[in-house]
């Protein structure tokens, strides 16, 4: 049982890389409120920061989840393995956990705080979606009245740096991402970033979060950016758009249901210059609210990051020691299950690049196609000429499956070279 005078508390911090190192940093400067007691780490000898007391490493990570010493435990080593046996233990020992770790709340996320709630001890995660942006208090304590309608996010830092740097600098997708490994703003290994798997991560856990709904990362359509080229980049800038990988979480009512259907997607979308999302450059991050009562609300700032993260974490840390002193937990309420609306049942509008023969009657067939797929085209326009051909498409609101359709069947034209790009349009008014 916690010694509810206890001051200052023992934290057992598992990991000390980034945001691990980052974190004891800033506990250091609050000897009143904290001391650590045991820092797990994988290798002993490997180099860390002068501040790192070394005496209290240890390459055994379950003795810092037992230890009595240990009020509060720091889950920062990340996957899903190691770290949630690791959380578990600590849990059923009545330690409230806190954890920055996206992969492992987006994927056990409604397991581990059963778990909590039974232990009667917090699950904290504040750091686990946007670094510094205080996005899931904000959802499940100031905005817990509010019908929130829709999120969207740019919920990922590399890949909005690398977008970015292509519309900006006019640099290639490449150079970019080369630009964005030099300066730590991508992993060696990019994969889960470029892909929007971490971005997915995130919008699984913002969706339990916004509409107390079990949602996790199998439930998100994916599309990455790796296919975004600097005709694209160059195109949506020419028509007042630019080119953002958003997440995307929405309410969605089908003919008067009483209940709503999740919409939970990642995708890059051409937006207008003028909706704020728009302004979001570099590897900043950013969560579009919309909501009943409150209209529209951004938060902005730094979604990674060592000491950015360390803070969001050391908030709940806070937030655990507040707890502790009053013998009570965060309850979580439990999430309901609910249907997620299937993309195909979607409409959006889309800008679609083919690159065609330049010959005569090519745009009427490719034409036919879209207006056999009950898809409306708002504007054409046709760039370059013999083997450079290409004819690029806004549509009009058409249906996600009507659009594959087309895509599919515009690749059988023999005029066509190759469908490119085909990416969704978000206007201001939608
Ligand atoms: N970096 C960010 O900007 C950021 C932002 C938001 C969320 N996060 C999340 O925060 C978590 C930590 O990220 P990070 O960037 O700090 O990772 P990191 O730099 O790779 O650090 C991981 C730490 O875990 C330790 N570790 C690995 N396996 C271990 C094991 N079996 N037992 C004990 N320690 C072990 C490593 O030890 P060694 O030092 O000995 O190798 C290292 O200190 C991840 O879940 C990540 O998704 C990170």
């Amino acid at each position: 049982m916690f010694n509810i005078m206890k001051n200052p508390i023992g934290i057992g911090i598992l990991g000390c890389g980034n945001v691990g190192s980052a974190l004891v940093s800033l506990l250091l400067q609050e000897p009143d409120e904290f001391f650590i007691e045991k820092i797990a780490v994988q290798r002993l000898d490997a180099k860390r920061n002068d501040y790192v007391d070394t005496s209290k490493l240890t390459s055994d990570a379950n003795s810092v989840v037992i230890d009595g010493n240990v009020d509060v435990v720091v889950e920062l080593i990340g996957g899903t393995t190691v770290a949630k046996q690791l959380v578990e233990v600590a849990l059923k020992n009545k330690k409230p956990v806190v954890t920055a770790n996206k992969e492992l709340m987006a994927k056990h996320g409604f397991e581990l705080l059963a778990l909590a709630n039974e232990c009667g001890v917090d699950l904290l995660f504040e750091a686990s979606v946007c670094g510094a942006i205080p996005i899931v208090r904000l959802l499940k304590e100031s905005l817990v009245g509010e019908e929130i309608t829709r999120i969207i996010g740019i919920l990922n830092g590399t890949t909005n740096y690398i977008l970015t740097k292509m519309s900006e600098d006019n640099l290639s997708f490449d150079e970019s991402l080369k630009l964005a490994q030099s300066l730590g703003f991508a992993e060696s290994d990019p994969t889960a970033d470029i892909s929007g798997r971490d971005a997915g991560a995130k919008a699984a856990i913002l969706t339990s979060s916004a509409f107390i709904s079990k949602v996790n990362l199998d439930s998100v359509y994916i599309e990455g950016i790796a296919d975004i080229t600097a005709q694209d980049i160059d195109f949506a800038a020419k028509n007042g758009l630019v080119i953002k990988l958003v997440s995307v979480i929405e309410k969605i009512r089908q003919n008067g249901d009483p209940d709503f259907k999740i919409s939970i997607r990642v995708h890059p979308v051409m937006i207008v210059k003028s909706h704020p999302l728009a302004s979001v450059r570099n590897s900043f991050n950013a969560v579009f609210i919309e909501g009943e009562a409150i209209g529209e609300m951004m938060l902005y700032g730094k979604g990674a990051g060592g000491l950015p993260t360390a803070s969001a974490v050391l908030g709940d840390i806070l937030d655990a020691k507040h707890n502790i002193s009053l013998r009570t937990s965060n309850r979580y309420t439990v999430p309901k299950e609910r249907s997620i609306l299937n993309l195909d049942e979607l409409t959006n509008e889309f800008y679609v690049a083919v690159d065609v023969a330049d010959e005569p009657g090519v745009l009427a067939k490719v034409a036919q196609v879209f207006g056999s797929n009950n898809i409306s085209i708002a504007s054409m326009e046709q760039n370059g000429f013999g083997h450079n051909a290409r004819l690029v498409f806004f549509t009009h609101g058409s249906k996600e499956l009507d659009m594959k359709i087309t895509v599919a069947q515009l690749s059988e034209l023999e005029v066509v070279k190759k469908v490119g790009s085909v990416i969704r349009v978000m206007a201001k008014s939608q």
